[in-house]
Parts: C-alpha cells; structure tokens; sequence
C-alpha cells in the first residue's frame, strides 16, 4: 500500500457520495427509525453551517470556550422549563441518550456510598442504555414485566420490587420499544417514600410530549412535577431536530448531581475536570443544537409535534384495521409498534417496506411481549402517512401471501443449546455458516432479505441472539485494506 492517502476534494465528495449511496436516507420521511426530520430546510441549514464552524472548539475546558459554556447553561435552562424543573435544578448536556443515562446510573450509584450491591429496578421495556449502564457501572438491574396489555409499567410491581439495595427506579416517557408512557406518578411515589432516586427517560418524548399538553391534557404526568422525580433525561437530537450528538441530563438539585462530575489533579498535566463521560468534546453538536432549538422555537416545536402525533394517530387506525396487523399498544407520543398474527411476521413485513422503499425497524419478541414492527415518526414522515397506510397494507399481504419466515428447527435448537458463557470462535463461525451468513473464505456475508436471519434470532433466547450478534458485529467491524 502506497503512504500517500491524499485525494483531491472532488475525488473525496464522490467517493463519499459512493459511500453513501446505500445508506438510509436521513431527510424525506421514508427512514422510520435512527433519524428525525423536521422538514424545515432553513432549520438544517442552520444546523449545519454552526455544526462546521464550531467543530474544532473544545468543550475540555469551559474557561477557554466559554461560548460553549453559555450556550451548555441557555439549553439546560430551556430543558428545565420544558419540564417542570423545580427551582435549584441542574443538568449537563451529553453526547446522547446513553451517555445521560449512564451518568443518570453512575450518580445513583455513587450517591449511595453506603450500599455495598447497588441495584436499579425497571421495567422490561426500559431502553437497553440502561443494561448498558448496569453492565459497566456493576448495578444489578432488577426487572419488572409491564402490562400486557398496555405495555407500561405497573407501579405495584416496581414498588414491591424496591429494597434497601435500591439506588435508582426508572420509568419511561414514553418507552421506545412501544410508545407508552409509564405511571410516573406512583412509581415516583413509591421510590420517594423508599429515599431511592427516579430516573423519567423522556431521551424519545422530552422535547415533544410538552408540545402536546395544550391539545391533550389527558397525558400522564411524568416531568419533574411529579414527586418524586429526581432525575430526567431529553435528547436534542431526536424530536429536536438537532444534529446528531446532543442529549440533556437534568437533575432535581446540584447536589444529586454532583456523584457524575469529575476532577483530578493527581497526574503532572491540567486538572482534568469533566462533568460527563468526554473530556476533549467537540464543540459543535451543542453550538448546532442551540443554533437550531432557537431557530425553531417553541411555536414551531408545537406545529411540528402535533403534526408527528396526528400523523401517528391516523396511521396507527388505519394500520389496526389491515388484517394480520394490529397495534401493540395504543400510542401516548409518535412512536407506534404493530404486531402480526400468526398468518405472518414482522421481519417479513419489515423487509417488503423496504421494498416499498420505507425503513421500518424490527423488534423480537422478549419474554411474553411479542415481536413488533417499530416506526418512529417525525414530522416530515406525516405529509407520508397515507402512503405509508398504504404500502404497509400491501407490505402485510404479501407476508400474509409468503407466510411467517422459515426457521431451521435443527439450526434453532443447535443455537439453543450454546453456552453463551463458553462459546468459542469455531462453534460461532460453524453457526454462522450453517446460518448462510459466511462466504467461501469464512467471511461474513449479509443477505439481501434479512427475515429469514430476524425470524432464527427471534426464536432464541435472548442471550444466544446477543452472543451471535455480537460475533457478527466482530466479523464486521474490522479495518480494511
Ligand atoms: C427512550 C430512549 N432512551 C434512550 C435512548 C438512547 O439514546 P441514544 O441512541 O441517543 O444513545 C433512546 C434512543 O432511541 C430512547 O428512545
């Protein structure tokens, strides 16, 4: 290989072009999950001029950027109004969901110095950042099956869950897999009256939900005007409609705050002092989000939220009436789950949107909840919602017409037999193989229809999927050249 890597900047955008060319597209509406589109183009613009012109700033040190540090404190202050934050409140804008919600975690455990086996208690449909977080951190998850039929939390079941090892009690608003909001208030109630902190992940509805009080005053309450509450986390680079990067963590008071902020002097450079996991961080995902959040404003945040949500409410009537569809839970924001009878499946209907030329995301089942198709909408997908109707409608006729995918029984109950614990690299390539997934030099090679591939994982258990994936994320995340 040669040492000059130099290419022109003609020769870069179009190889970046081909790069591209089999991505999902981020703007249009026809991506129903991984992105959000406002379809406001002067909105994008903004983002992306501020995007570039701040990315060398550096967030390390808040005295040598302080416009980063103003406009770090203007968004958390926004954040705070939009929920209900009460008057002491703090927070800290992250590089995203995870990250807010792995300090949310951290701060719990840390507060609680007296607890040798910190756990947390959630709900089985809280997001996977959280199993994350209890991985890394070493807090044992405690989990708590929801409602079957309503797919939120059941605050009796969370309380009884509740012991003197507790340091955090999670709850949704709403829960990404099935679009509900969880009963804030007495699983709130509940942890207060236990002196254990409440963590509302609102990553997916904090910056749409409070759009949509004026016209449904019915939504459960799940800010921080509920008692209880103590920690609350919003992206900005969902509902938005910021570049991707930015996430808002606030806290009920500095002081239930200050576990996650960091200092050490104990090394012969600058004091490194981090209130969030980066040190060096780009200044530009915060400057774009700033830039945008006040380009939009509130008025416009309310136009586009009730044009998500009338578009999820439409969409998830019609989508009930196709038959062999239903919804897997009535939807309290612009995320809806459709569940299948057993005529089909999910993955193959997945796979025939694509077709139709929408990405729509599959969900495998997990325990007694059943395997979903998930669509995220944003407020570009609604001028889209009736074609989506339609084409959804046709997607399920032909997986009706194909039938559910099939699953090899010998390659389901071979992968069910794996030890997780002790699988090693032979068995896993021998799986994969068996499974279609490796070419002739035991490479990994994807189908072009990934139902077949859906439907196996979804027939093991949920510890066997994730070893397998994580052999195929392993085989696919290696340099090339
Ligand atoms: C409810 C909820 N929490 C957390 C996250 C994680 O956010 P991120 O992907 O930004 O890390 C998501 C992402 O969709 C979410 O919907």
């Amino acid at each position: 290989m040669g040492t000059d890597l130099s290419l022109s900047p003609d020769e870069i955008r179009s190889r970046l072009e081909a790069l591209r060319s089999r991505d999902l597209p981020t703007h249009g509406g026809r991506t129903l999950a991984y992105v959000y589109d406002s379809g406001l183009a002067t909105a994008d613009a903004i983002g992306r001029e501020v995007l570039a012109s701040f990315s060398s700033t550096n967030g390390l040190d808040p005295t040598a950027f302080p416009s980063l540090l103003a406009m770090e404190n203007d968004l958390v202050g926004i954040a705070g109004r939009l929920v209900d934050a009460p008057d002491g409140f703090a927070g800290v804008v992250t590089s995203g969901g995870t990250e807010s919600i792995l300090l949310a975690v951290l701060a719990a455990r840390d507060g609680r110095p007296d607890v040798t086996s910190p756990r947390m208690v959630l709900p089985t449909t809280a997001h996977a950042a959280f199993h994350k977080a209890a991985h890394w951190l070493r807090v044992e998850p405690v989990f708590v099956d929801v409602d079957p039929v309503t797919k939120r939390a059941v605050p009796e079941a969370m309380a009884a869950a509740i012991d003197d090892r507790t340091v955090l009690v999670v709850a949704s608003a709403p829960s990404y897999a099935h679009g509900v909001i969880d009963p804030v208030e007495p699983i709130a109630t509940a942890a207060a009256a236990a002196g254990v902190r409440c963590h509302v992940d609102a990553c997916i509805g904090g910056w749409v939900l409070p759009h949509l009080r004026a016209t449904e005053p019915a939504q459960l309450p799940w800010t921080f005007a509920v008692e209880g509450v103590t920690s609350l986390s919003l992206d900005l680079h969902k509902y938005a409609y910021t570049p991707k990067g930015v996430s808002i963590l606030l806290h009920a008071s500095a002081a239930l705050r200050r576990p996650h902020l960091f200092a050490s002097a104990r090394w012969p450079g600058y004091t490194m002092l981090n209130t969030t996991a980066q040190s060096t961080k780009s200044g530009g995902p915060l400057a774009a989000a700033w830039a945008v959040v006040h380009h939009i404003g509130g008025d416009r945040y309310v136009d586009l939220a009730r044009t998500a949500r009338e578009a999820t409410l439409a969409l998830a009537a019609v989508a009930d009436g196709i038959p062999g569809l239903s919804l897997a839970a009535q939807p309290d924001s612009t995320l809806l789950a459709l569940t299948t009878d057993e005529m089909c499946d999910v993955f193959t209907i997945s796979d025939e949107m694509l077709a139709r030329g929408w990405y729509v995301q599959p969900q495998m089942r997990f325990g007694d909840l059943p395997a979903t198709v998930h669509l995220t909408l944003s407020a570009a997908t609604a001028a889209a919602s009736e074609q989506i109707a339609h084409d959804l409608a046709d997607a399920t006729a032909a997986a009706r017409e194909a039938g559910p995918a099939h699953v090899p029984a010998e390659l389901v109950a071979m992968a069910t037999s794996i030890d997780p614990a002790t699988l090693d690299e032979a068995t896993l390539t021998g799986l994969l193989t068996l499974a279609g997934l490796a070419g002739e030099a035991g490479e990994l090679v994807l189908p072009e229809r990934m139902a077949p591939l859906n439907a196996m994982l979804d027939a093991l258990p949920p510890e066997v999927r994730e070893v397998l994936l994580l052999g195929v994320v392993d085989r696919l995340v290696r340099p090339t050249g």
